[in-house]
Parts: structure tokens; C-alpha cells; sequence
């Protein structure tokens, strides 16, 4: 037998996986799931930008284009970084990928060395160790207290730093947190960051534009005129806009990396689709962009304020109240040790494994996010649906009291 690259032992399986796979067997034998799960908007892409791919098609614009994309594209993504985050970004300093995905990954590709070291705040999104590993990377990651919505202090950074400290990743808003940084807080992080020039950022902005609470988003890389140079910022169409299938992430940052980043792409995927190359920039231009993006926004600011209160209702449940992204993310250790239709709760994945099979419910386990005391419940669905959920997670947790 032929084997598999060795490679392949180091990524993991991903232990959501069991779960999703049993929803959709559950829903294809007529069960009425609900779904909580979802990481994208339950939205449809905005008309505009679905018209402008259709003339980009009709216009022929179906061949190779540059590898970092059209210059169309570069200004616009250059110009949306400077009129919106005051980020001081030209062309040069700009490239696309596949998603904010594809971005982050040929990101660790072109910086991490073996050995190397990536600072990764707890709860994380899922994909940052994996792709740290398949880099050569090791993952070290900062535990992020629920007492202080998750968020890291200035302490907890400046005691991880090791000499083989390479890039520390922030991510606010956050997925599976729901938590985001204040100016104010972000600030001390990049003081802490300045006095280390040899750590590289990894700003994964993708929900900067869905912030609740009056909270304002600030841009990583514009807290020290010294971060231009340290950060890499990463930002995507994928929830802003509604986009997750058009596969369109974008990066800006130092020449030299957008560069190293362009080398590999050239000879990995050369560039993304050239007809969504048009709609990426109307989205950023066009002022219908921004006006669907705040319509989403109250929609997902009215839900999660619901999702939160109900959870927060629940008894012995605690839930840091969500200030950014569309998800909440319960602490529901105070039923591990229960039982349940004879099924013994043990962790957040047989937790959500049971609600699923005896309640109907798909949660994600945060098992994959470093918490295995949390569950994430998106509230990228209607409001109806949340209540419907909630109800169900009642009753499920009367029968563990
Ligand atoms: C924090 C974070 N970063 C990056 C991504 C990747 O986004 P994309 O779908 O554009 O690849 C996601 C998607 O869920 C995410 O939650």
C-alpha cells in the first residue's frame, strides 16, 4: 500500500466534525434541527455585486490574471484601507487569496521558519494550529480568561514572548469568542508588541465591520507608526458582505512579505477567480456595499443581544455577552459530570453530541478552540430559530440537573 506523506499526521481531524456529520444525517431522515452552527451570514450576497460578476463574465474576463489580482482590485482594496482603517497601504502593498483562509496559510508559509514559535490567544479560531503546524510552526497559546471576556492582557503577552517568538495572531472580533478589543486595550497589547521587533502580527480583521455596543473598531497595525512594519493585516469578503462561497480574502503588510506571499502563489494557485476580481472591488467602492453591511450588522447586534440574554437566563450557564462576529460562546461546564437519557457528560463534545441526539439541537463544541467548557451557537439565523434553539436547550439541561 501506497502511504500518505507524513505530513498528514499533523493535522488533526477536526472533532466537529462527528457532530455536523450527525445533524445532516438527522435532518435527511425528517428530524427539524435546529442549527446553530453556521460560521457565515444567513444572508444572500448584496444585487449589486452578484450584477457586477455577471458583466465581468459577459465582459469576457474569464483568462489568467496577475498573480496578487487586477490593479483594479489592488487600488481598491488599497484605497478601502486607507479611507476606512487609516492604514497607510499602496498597491505594492497589497495581495488577494483564496478566502481569508488561503490568506492566513501562505501568510505562515512565507514566515515561519521550523521551530518557530506562534503566539495564538485562547478561545482561537479553528484553522490557526493546524496551519501553524503544516508550516513547521509550534503553537503556543495565551489563555484567555472568560472573567475578562477573553481577552489577554498586556502581562499574559509580554510573558510569552520567548526569543522564538515569531507572529503572534490577534483576532477581534473573535470566532468562537464573540469578544473584541476596545482602542484603549489593543493599544497596550501593541505597546507590549513595539518593544519586541522581531514578532510579526497577524491581524485577523474579517468581522471588523460587525461590532456591537457602540464598540469601535481599530486596526491593529495604525496603534504605532513602528506596527506598519510588524503586522500583517488580514480582512476578507467572506462575512462582510455575505460572500463565504466567492472564496475572496485579501492581505496588506510590508512589500517584502506581500511579495514572498505573491512567489508562492504564482506557483500554487497563480491567482484568484478572475470574474469575482470586479464584484471584490465594487464591494469595497460602491456606497451599496457599505449600506448592506450595516443593515446585516443591526439585524446580527439585535440577535446576539437575544442569543446572550436567553443564554445568560439559562441556570448555570455563563456567557460573556458578544460585542462582535455572530457568536456566543456558553460556558456550560457546571453540567459535566451529568447524566442525560443515560449518556454521561463529559466535555463540550459529548455535551453537544447529546443535545443534538436527544434535543435537536447543533452546537459547536469549543474542544477545537482550545475550551473544552464552551460551546459556540451562531446567531447567523432568524430570531425565531433562536428562541425555538434556546427552549430546547431548556429542557435538555433540566434533564442534567
Ligand atoms: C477568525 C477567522 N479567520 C479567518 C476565517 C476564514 O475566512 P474565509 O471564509 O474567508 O476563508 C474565518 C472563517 O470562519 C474566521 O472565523
Amino acid at each position: 500500500m501506497i502511504a500518505l506523506a507524513d505530513r498528514m499526521k499533523l493535522v488533526s481531524e477536526s472533532i466537529t466534525l462527528a457532530v455536523t456529520a450527525k445533524a445532516a444525517a438527522l435532518r435527511k431522515a425528517g428530524v427539524d434541527v435546529v442549527g446553530f452552527g453556521a460560521g457565515e451570514p444567513d444572508f444572500d450576497t448584496p444585487a449589486f455585486i452578484k450584477d457586477a460578476a455577471k458583466t465581468a463574465l459577459d465582459n469576457g474576463q474569464t483568462k489568467y490574471t496577475p498573480t496578487p489580482c487586477f490593479p483594479e482590485l489592488k487600488t481598491a482594496i488599497a484605497e478601502k484601507f486607507k479611507r476606512e482603517n487609516g492604514l497607510p497601504y499602496e498597491a505594492v502593498n497589497i495581495t488577494t487569496g483564496a478566502g481569508g483562509k488561503h490568506c492566513l496559510y501562505m501568510a505562515f508559509l512565507a514566515v515561519i521558519n521550523p521551530g518557530d514559535e506562534v503566539l495564538i490567544p485562547t478561545p482561537y479560531w479553528v484553522s490557526y494550529p493546524e496551519q501553524v503546524k503544516l508550516a513547521g510552526g509550534v503553537s503556543k497559546f495565551i489563555a484567555g480568561d472568560e472573567k475578562n471576556g477573553f481577552r489577554i492582557t498586556p502581562a499574559q503577552l509580554e510573558a510569552a514572548i520567548t526569543p522564538k517568538s515569531k507572529v503572534l495572531i490577534l483576532n477581534s472580533p473573535s470566532n468562537p469568542g464573540g469578544h473584541a478589543y476596545t482602542p484603549a486595550e489593543l493599544k497596550a497589547l501593541a505597546d507590549v508588541v513595539v518593544k519586541h521587533p522581531g514578532v510579526m502580527v497577524f491581524s485577523d480583521e474579517i468581522y471588523e465591520k460587525l461590532v456591537y455596543d457602540g464598540l469601535k473598531f481599530v486596526s491593529f497595525a495604525t496603534l504605532d507608526p513602528r506596527l506598519v512594519e510588524q503586522t500583517l493585516t488580514f480582512n476578507c469578503h467572506s462575512k462582510s458582505f455575505a460572500m463565504t462561497g466567492w472564496r475572496i480574502g485579501y492581505i496588506g503588510g510590508p512589500k517584502i512579505f506581500i511579495d514572498a506571499i505573491n512567489k508562492l502563489q504564482s506557483q500554487i494557485n497563480s491567482h484568484i477567480t478572475s470574474f469575482v476580481q470586479f464584484p471584490a472591488a465594487a464591494a469595497l467602492s460602491d456606497p451599496r456595499g457599505a449600506e448592506s453591511i450595516e443593515a446585516m450588522r443591526q439585524q446580527f447586534e439585535k440577535r446576539g443581544k437575544h442569543m446572550w440574554e436567553r443564554l445568560s437566563a439559562l441556570p448555570n450557564v455563563t456567557c460573556v455577552r458578544p460585542q462582535g462576529a455572530f457568536y456566543c460562546f456558553p460556558n456550560v461546564s457546571a453540567y459535566f459530570g451529568k447524566s442525560a437519557g443515560g449518556t454521561k457528560i463529559t466535555d463540550a463534545v459529548s455535551f453537544s453530541a447529546a443535545l443534538l441526539e436527544q434535543n435537536h439541537v447543533a452546537v459547536v463544541p469549543g474542544n477545537d478552540s482550545g475550551f473544552e467548557t464552551h460551546v459556540r451557537l451562531s446567531f447567523a439565523t432568524s430570531m425565531e430559530n433562536i428562541d425555538k434553539g434556546i427552549d430546547r436547550i431548556a429542557e435538555f439541561l433540566k434533564k442534567l440537573a
